[in-house]
């Protein structure tokens, strides 16, 4: 999507529509008085005769009468005032510019959003803009009836660097989204390395793929117990992006891949089965991140390790009762072949320490257990340090992507003894979160670590500002900001 900076009013743009925020004090701001009395006062008695309050989540759009050269006005609630944050802005903007699509344009002219927050705001509205108006339309057989919107410019606004930086975010959300969305048939790990190997040669990143063979002979054995049930090759997928500067810091960032779950020999019921496609959403976010940062070119090294597999019952799959060994040592003893994530993040995190990661994050749509305590629309945060823990939190808050902090109590590490080997995979199911993270802990090998359970935001029903309905993109956003917050810039 084209997206400029214009001057002059937005009454005399040449636009499919217009698009302004109004909170519910229902005051305009300058943009929408000009707008306003464009239209002889108009505007405010036609928002008012709809029942537009202004809330957060409402979006109206009005004809314009041929008053003023475009054709409809897309007014859309920002809530209380004194409430607004950055990501309302984003939601906002999000909303408005698919009611504008949905009304035909294919032009928008948008008012500035709110001055308070300089340009965060901006680039708050041109990513809310660009995910809103996210479609994964490459399974429809007939998309000739769905317009586009093709440019947007924002009416006396300069800061063209927000607009820039909002849209390579957008994009690595947005390739994230694309990845979830891809049916597991042909989103296969090997496919997935290839998809992740294009962008990295395109953006001018150092990729590596290890395929099973490669796998064997290093010794990441917990990887290859997962894959092995399948066809499907598993693949690790190494990127590194490197700074033309001074690198502040080695960054590493971990995704589970499992390119489908159906739970292996403990197969899944077909309900939990449904949209086990998306559990490769740790690593989509984590590339996605990848691609942000390629183009964001963040003062820092990252690593960026993805775990692909597929999860199969089959003759030649893992069972419950074997023992493997990871990549670091430890040995495994397999409870339950459904909580294969944890072991192919094992391997990871392994892979990534030995990297020479100063921190790392890893991102997996891990446990049922997680979406249980804390809902769909958040994800479970633990962590071995208070400060990049905190750190985490703040970027997360940002990039409007809910988390909340969850214990590692040492006591809970007893259910995962094994009578044979250093630990089992799977304890018992309550406290399934927890237990999980205390699983991945003891491969974090001392270096500060923050473990997002992502089973629940990584996937949507519902439609709702930018957040669409099905893959998410959740991760991306804050894992690019934490990067950027780091560095200091904002
Ligand atoms: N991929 C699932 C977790 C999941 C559940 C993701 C729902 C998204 C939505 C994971 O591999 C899994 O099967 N976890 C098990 C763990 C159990 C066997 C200890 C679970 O949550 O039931
Ligand atoms: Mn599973
Ligand atoms: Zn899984």
């Amino acid at each position: 999507m084209n997206i400029t900076t214009t001057a002059g009013t937005l009454a005399e743009q040449q636009a499919d529509a217009l698009l302004l925020g109004v909170s519910t004090d229902n005051q305009l701001d300058d943009a929408g008085n000009q707008l306003d009395q464009a239209l002889d006062g108009q505007l405010g008695s036609a928002l008012a005769s709809v029942g537009f309050s202004g809330k957060r989540g409402e979006v109206c759009t009005l004809p314009s009468f041929g008053r003023i050269p475009a054709a409809r006005i897309v007014v859309t609630g920002l809530g209380e005032p004194s409430s607004v944050t950055v990501d309302i802005i984003r939601s906002a903007w999000g909303e408005a510019a698919r009611a504008a699509r949905k009304a035909g344009a294919r032009t928008i002219a948008s008012a500035a959003p709110s001055s308070a927050f300089g340009s965060a705001a901006i680039r708050a509205a041109v990513e809310g803009i660009e995910l809103g108006l996210y479609r994964h339309t490459a399974y429809r057989s007939d998309a000739s009836d769905q317009t586009d919107v093709e440019s947007v410019s924002f009416i006396g606004v300069d800061d063209t660097e927000a607009i820039a930086a909002g849209q390579k975010l957008a994009r690595g959300v947005s390739m994230a989204r694309n990845l979830v969305n891809a049916p597991g048939m042909d989103l296969y790990p090997e496919r997935l390395a290839g998809r992740a190997w294009e962008m990295a040669d395109e953006l001018g990143m150092e990729c590596t793929v290890y395929d099973r063979a490669a796998l064997e002979e290093m010794g990441a054995g917990a990887i290859v117990a997962v894959g092995r049930g399948s066809q499907r090759e598993p693949r690790l997928i190494h990127l590194v992006y490197r700074p033309e500067g001074e690198s502040l810091g080695v960054a590493g960032l971990v995704g589970k891949a499992i390119t489908f779950d159906t739970g292996g020999v403990n197969l899944k019921p077909a309900d939990g089965m449904r949209n086990m496609k998306m559990d490769m959403a740790g690593g989509a976010a984590v590339i996605g991140a990848m691609g942000a940062i390629a183009e964001m070119k963040p003062p820092y090294t990252v690593h960026g390790v993805i775990a692909a597999a597929e999860n199969m019952p089959s003759h030649s799959a893992y069972r419950p009762g074997d023992v493997l060994r990871t990549l670091s040592g430890k040995t495994v003893e397999i409870t339950n072949t459904d909580a294969e994530g944890r072991l192919v993040l094992a391997d990871a995190l392994t892979f990534t320490a030995r990297q020479g990661a100063e921190f790392m994050i890893d991102l997996a749509t891990l446990t049922g257990a997680s979406v249980v305590a804390v809902g769909n629309g958040a994800a479970s945060l633990f962590g071995t340090d208070e400060g990049l823990v905190q750190d985490v939190l703040q970027a997360a808050e940002f990039g409007g992507e809910r988390m909340w902090h969850m214990p590692l109590w040492d006591a809970y590490r007893a259910d995962l003894n094994s009578d044979i080997a250093d630990i089992v995979n799977s304890g018992n199911r309550d406290g399934g979160a927890i237990k999980a993270a205390l699983f991945l802990r003891e491969f974090s090998h001392d270096i500060p670590w923050v473990h997002l359970d992502i089973a629940g935001p990584a996937w949507s029903t519902r439609e709702e500002g930018y957040r669409i309905k099905c893959g998410t993109g959740y991760g991306t956003h804050t894992l690019v900001t934490l990067l950027e917050q780091r560095a200091g810039r904002h």
